[in-house]
């Protein structure tokens, strides 16, 4: 370990840290716009600038020194906040405004914006400069999902190095010079096919790169951020999923805008997921906002909650040899209900709720898993798997199947078996069974899942659930005490 002092503090690093490290595992404020703990040190933008003087050197005659790329050494001092760093910070942010268009009334970026934050605490002062902006392009296509504002870009190339270091697509460079710089694609479509390429837009520490879907959607602080956990596979990667606040509910317009998942951000989770997601987990709303079921049937009929489930009792009641598909995507403690309640009365088998969509990456060395299925790894604590020919898993006088969630055609279902079918989405399938029951999806419940790993991880709910669906688990305690 190696002893310095910063701000007057005595501050304990690793030999190998830098100050901006030792700053920050000791808890005191640099600013910064490229260095990225993930990433490698460019030191290109310089706002990190601190105040640096040996042992024995007096107050005051000390040098200027960037803190991303310093590294540290015994006895050192570093002013973090001194009047001459102060002047120099505010020198850089002069310098890095010079062409930027600072029209954050209509950015997107706007309330995590760390150029807005720095420029209020370090500058605030309108341009020195007597020239005119260099203009540039100000909705460049990066690809489908990314728009590119060339004016709001600093050039601290964290998006470039993001392609080049962890998505290792090598996807995005910089071309030209000097204030004509400009970030582009390579030529090749390497960056529309990265499948980690929104990464960079939550990394741009300007209003730069925005996100199409979101775009000019909603200001953030009208926003909530619900720490949940990506279904889209096995990684189950920690997520926020950003939904209006109740305080902020739209009033005027369609009432499904104030219960629609607006983005999905990574939560940083170390043993999942660091602080990456893929753009999968980008897309929850397409999983999520799909056309639900909310009405329980018999046979197609609609019928009320009461009727739905003393029909699925009579069923359980009259049934000799039943079986049960579980789904991989229900949380431990659904899992845990139906093993308490029900479970004895079938033979249980984890079923496959998704399969990979056309197109998809199904692994890579990074995040993705080729289960899309959250939690198998839960599912199969408590139940065998199906087998791969899942008419092996139906004995001969099975007269009654629970299919418990999406993804498996009751064509392989005996032809003379009843079905109570547990479904969330609106799917043919849902009129064919004896009873169907309309259940919750984990954005309106609280649950964990266990991913591949063991790693056990928490979601919480974002919505209420519309009336006629419930959640599985009072589905099973209603029925588990079936003779
Ligand atoms: S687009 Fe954003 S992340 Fe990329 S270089 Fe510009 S400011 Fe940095
Ligand atoms: S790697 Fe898997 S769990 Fe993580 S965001 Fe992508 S789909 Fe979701
Ligand atoms: S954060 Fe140190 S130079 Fe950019």
């Amino acid at each position: 370990m190696i002893e310095f002092f910063i701000n007057g503090q005595p501050v304990q690093a690793e030999d190998h840290q830098t100050v901006m490290q030792a700053a920050k595992a000791n808890g005191h404020f640099i600013p910064y716009f490229c260095w990225h703990p993930q990433l490698s040190v460019p030191g290109n933008c310089r706002i990190c600038m601190v105040e640096v003087s040996n042992e024995g050197q007096s107050e005051g005659s000390g040098w200027l020194d960037i803190a991303c790329n310093m590294p540290v050494s015994p006895g050192m001092r570093v002013l973090t906040d001194s009047q001459k760093v102060r002047l120099r910070r505010k020198e850089t942010l002069q310098f890095i405004t010079l062409n930027h268009p600072v029209d954050c009334g209509i950015c997107d970026k706007a309330g995590e914006c760390t150029l807005q934050d720095y420029h209020f605490e370090y500058n605030g002062s309108p341009s020195i400069s007597r020239d005119a902006k260099v203009q540039s392009t100000k909705h460049f296509a990066l690809s489908e999902r990314i728009v590119l504002d060339n004016e709001r870009c600093i050039l601290c190339t964290r998006c470039v190095r993001f392609t080049h270091e962890v998505s290792k697509t090598h996807a995005l460079g910089v071309q030209n010079r000097g204030d004509h710089s400009l970030i582009r694609p390579v030529e090749d479509g390497a960056f529309e096919h990265d499948p980690y390429s929104d990464n960079v837009i939550d990394i741009c520490p300007v209003g730069a790169l925005l996100s199409r879907p979101f775009l000019h959607k909603a200001r953030v602080w009208y926003l909530k951020a619900t720490p949940s956990v990506c279904p889209g596979c096995e990684r189950g990667c920690s997520v926020n999923i950003w939904h209006r606040k109740s305080e902020w509910k739209l009033k005027a317009l369609d009432a499904k805008q104030n219960a629609r998942i607006d983005r999905v951000t990574p939560l940083e989770n170390p043993a999942v997921n660091g602080p990456w997601i893929c753009n999968k987990g980008r897309d929850l709303a397409m999983i999520f906002e799909r056309a639900r079921a909310e009405q329980p049937m018999q046979k197609g009929r609609p019928v009320d909650l009461p009727v739905a489930l003393a029909g699925a009792r009579a069923l359980i009641q009259a049934a000799r040899r039943p079986v049960a598909l579980v789904s991989s995507w229900a949380s431990n403690e659904e899992l845990q209900t139906f093993h308490t309640t029900l479970a004895q009365r079938f033979d249980c088998f984890v079923k496959t709720d998704c399969q990979p969509g056309p197109g998809e990456r199904i692994e890579d060395d990074l995040l993705i898993k080729p289960d899309k299925n959250p939690n198998r790894a839960g599912a199969c604590r408590l139940f065998p798997a199906l087998p791969d020919a899942a008419a092996t898993a139906f004995p001969a006088d099975t007269d009654l199947v629970l299919v418990w969630g999406e993804g498996f055609s009751f064509a392989q279902l005996p032809a003379t078996a009843k079905i109570i079918y547990l479904n969330s989405w609106l799917q043919p399938e849902n009129g064919h069974a004896d009873v169907f029951l309309p259940i919750s999806v984990m954005t309106e419940r609280r649950g964990r899942y266990t991913n591949f790993q063991g790693v056990v991880s928490a979601f919480e709910a974002c919505f209420e659930k519309q009336p006629g669906v419930l959640d599985a688990e009072a589905v099973f305690a209603a029925l588990g005490d079936t003779p």
